[in-house]
């Protein structure tokens, strides 16, 4: 279904939607700089500091700031009559500057797609595409401009709340999906923030906001190419992250957010601080004071100050006192002015106060998350193929305080969304048993902290009742997201005795884990045979899992984290770095715990599906490739088993022998394709030479004579299928280098 289908969409906001490129060719470029600087050359300092700041809805913002040109960007302007009272304040302003209006859109607006961690589990650009669309379209038809997304931060520590936000722990998948994302909001009519820059989704022990020290060859190896990839996407914006890098707050990192960003990848747009981010460079111990803090951001290259008032209270003075040159605040004004020539606001009309958010959800939105919902869910064991639910099945029963849970399912960061709108998994089960003349027994069998199980009797007579038992059970939304961070990443509450009660009955047991990260399933894993991560859906939940527990739809995504046994062993990843002393069973003086396996529970990319598929007929096109070349590589992939699925084909490599160590595997390219049972495709990966280096410290890119691994399969355990060789060493400067050389994505 095409989004311009969508009923409540006015001509207009579509029209509005295709002239906001934020891309302009050439010529284009030059007239926005001309209006750029004619505007500049009209304004007082005071005025040009008001373009730098962005003030939430509510206090501490007097309407009249708009007025009087002190509020050049708006946040938490989420309906149109307040848009639209804005913006009839900014056009009495003297320069009659329209103002931007920004909102956490990550997922949807009024309909809620999945969490981008789920979403990124599709492993399909184009589902991401499609989905961020959605959203923007949605958010963009009450007057909202401008989202703080894609979330870029990479991380590999699941104690972490807000890993649920971004695409996981790998570089390629995660540029990949970034610019997606950024390409899709932009589709949708919203400029987009790439956040948190950078190096936010490594803090120290997984808590939130704490320091991250990474070394700059892996900042531009790993951290940074989400990033990379969202300037070259068209990102209009930054944010800067809360936390110190290497001991330097990333809100006053000159070497972020100059010379990486604008020296290196030619970054032309803006810089906004995270929320109040600009005063806690107080706490973070390098500035003494508000003033201090504003003159070290604006330096750095912070352009915006979110909620801090700092660069309006003290910037002009500090101007007139010497200490920062006005020709700072004017290029910082610049990079503002110009997104908002970019995005076309000077030239559109004010918002259309009928424009209501409840245009939404429509058939046609809950069609679209219902769509991408199945596509995220994991399939992460199914021993003796308990599910999906056979059709002799006649009654099940929904156990778990997820299964009907309305606000949970939406995740955090769901912007206008209402619990209302939700179809619960309960709901979703029930509509399809009812068609099939299924009868559904409901038991919650704990509240939803499952800290009291009183009703964890009934759950079990439900269970002895029934022929089925979906259990639906994980983290309720307040446990995952910003400021959730976990020590303990153990089902909560008293889930596992819940579950092992459930188990205990000996009827045919699945379950269902909603939640924001991998939870550590304990003897669940053993217990449960069928297990199912459904993320935190969104709106149409129900119809989605329903969809896959039945079988309607075959699961097809794969994990985009590694899923651990214990949260001891976090941060734990894939693409990690050989030891001297690899793994050996029952040598102790090698790599491993004493008391847990080395091994994670599910690997990186690990999915299954109800069908399966066979890998034959490797090839490597060329056995030498040489700069500027692109190794190819085809597999013939099959649908041997007896349903329609999705299989994600991966291809990684190693560089087994280099000048520093390099990881013992690196996903290169991936490909997303559908079968037929009994058909077979040819799939050719491609792997262009220079994506397969890595960076020295000072950004050079180096890429290796030598010989290089390649595997391909269904997940990161891939087989190897042999082995290509690197005929030339070369560097390429910081400068030089495009992000898309990364990336081997096929659509
Ligand atoms: C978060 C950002 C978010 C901002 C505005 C902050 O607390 O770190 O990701 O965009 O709030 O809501």
């Amino acid at each position: 279904m095409r989004l311009s289908d969508v009923p409540g969409l006015t001509q207009l906001t579509l029209a509005l939607a295709m002239t906001a490129t934020f891309l302009p060719m050439a010529g284009a470029q030059e007239a926005i700089e001309r209006r750029v600087n004619e505007l500049l050359a009209q304004m007082t300092l005071e005025e040009k500091v008001g373009q730098l700041n962005l003030v939430s809805h509510g206090p501490p913002l007097r309407w009249e700031d708009i007025s009087e040109g002190k509020a050049g960007a708006l946040l938490n302007f989420n309906s149109a009559p307040d848009v639209a009272r804005a913006q009839a304040l900014a056009r009495q302003s003297r320069l009659k500057i329209p103002p931007l209006f920004g909102l956490d859109v990550l997922h949807g607006f009024r309909t809620q797609f999945p969490l981008p961690l789920g979403e990124a589990a599709a492993f399909s650009p184009r589902i991401s595409r499609f989905a961020s669309e959605w959203a923007a379209k949605e958010a963009a038809y009450v007057g909202v401009n401008w989202t703080f997304a894609p979330m870029a931060d990479l991380s590999r520590d699941s104690r972490w709340g807000r890993i649920v936000e971004g695409f996981g722990e790998d570089p390629t998948l995660g540029a990949a999906l970034t610019a997606a994302r950024v390409e899709g909001f932009r589709k949708g009519g919203l400029a987009a923030a790439a956040k948190h820059f950078a190096g936010y989704g490594a803090p120290q022990g997984g808590r939130d906001y704490d320091t991250t020290y990474i070394p700059r060859a892996e900042m531009y190896d790993t951290y940074l190419p989400p990033f990379r990839a969202a300037v070259e996407a068209g990102t209009a914006s930054f944010m800067a992250a809360f936390n110190a890098l290497n001991g330097e707050p990333s809100t006053a990192n000159p070497w972020l957010l100059t010379d990486v960003l604008r020296k290196q990848w030619g970054f032309d747009g803006f810089v906004t601080s995270d929320w109040v981010g600009i005063g806690e460079l107080i706490n973070h111990g390098i500035a003494a004071d508000g003033a201090e803090a504003a003159r070290k951001a604006i330096l750095a290259g912070v352009d915006m100050d979110m909620m801090g008032l700092l660069y309006i209270k003290h910037l002009p003075d500090e101007v007139r006192a010497g200490r920062v040159p006005e020709s700072v605040i004017d290029e910082s004004v610049r990079r503002v002015l110009r997104t908002k020539f970019r995005m076309g606001l000077f030239d559109r009309p004010d918002i259309d106060t009928s424009h209501l958010d409840s245009a939404f959800p429509s058939p046609e939105s809950r069609q679209a998350a219902r769509e991408v919902a199945r596509e995220t869910f994991v399939l992460l064991q199914n021993r003796g193929d308990v599910l999906p639910i056979p059709s002799s099945v006649r009654s099940v029963a929904v156990v778990g305080p997820l299964a009907d849970a309305p606000h949970d399912q939406m995740g955090p960061h769901a912007a206008r969304g209402h619990k209302e709108d939700s179809v619960s998994i309960l709901e979703g089960i029930r509509r399809r048993a009812e068609g099939a003349g299924i009868a559904v027994h409901h038991a919650p069998a704990c509240d939803l902290f499952c800290r009291n199980t009183e009703g964890l009797q009934a759950a079990v007579d439900a269970a002895k009742r029934s022929d089925f038992v979906i259990a639906v059970f994980g983290e309720p939304q307040e446990l995952s997201g910003e400021a959730a961070s976990r020590a303990h990443m153990e089902l909560n509450g008293k889930q596992i005795e819940v579950l092992e009660a459930l188990a205990g009955t000996g009827k045919p047991v699945a379950l269902v884990i909603v939640g924001g990260r991998p939870q550590v399933l304990g003897p669940v894993a053993e217990s449960f045979p069928s297990i199912l991560m459904t993320w935190y859906p969104g709106t149409e939940a129900g119809p989605a899992v329903a969809d896959v527990l039945f079988g309607d739809v075959s699961p097809s995504g794969k994990l985009p984290v590694t899923w651990p046994r214990a949260t001891g062993q976090m941060p734990i990843y894939y693409n990690r770095l050989p030891t001297g002393r690899p793994t050996l069973p029952n040598n102790r003086f090698t790599l491993h715990y004493i008391d847990e396996a080395i091994t994670p529970l599910y690997p990186f990319g690990w999915g299954l599906s109800y069908t399966q598929f066979a890998y034959s007929d490797t090839a490597i096109a060329q056995k030498q490739i040489g700069e500027g070349e692109t190794l190819e590589v085809s597999v013939t992939v099959k649908n041997t088993g007896a349903r329609d699925g999705q299989e994600v084909v991966q291809l990684y490599t190693r560089d087994p022998v280099a000048s520093r160590s390099r990881p013992l595997r690196e996903l290169k390219a991936f490909e997303k394709i559908a079968l037929k049972p009994g058909e077979a495709k040819r799939v050719t990966l491609q792997v262009p030479v220079e994506s397969l280096g890595f960076h020295l410290d000072d950004g050079t890119y180096l890429v290796e004579a030598g010989t290089i691994q390649v595997f391909v399969g269904g997940n990161s355990l891939a087989e190897p299928i042999g082995d290509a060789e690197i005929v030339k060493t070369f560097r390429i400067p910081p400068m030089e280098r495009r992000a898309s050389a990364a990336i081997g994505i096929v659509e």
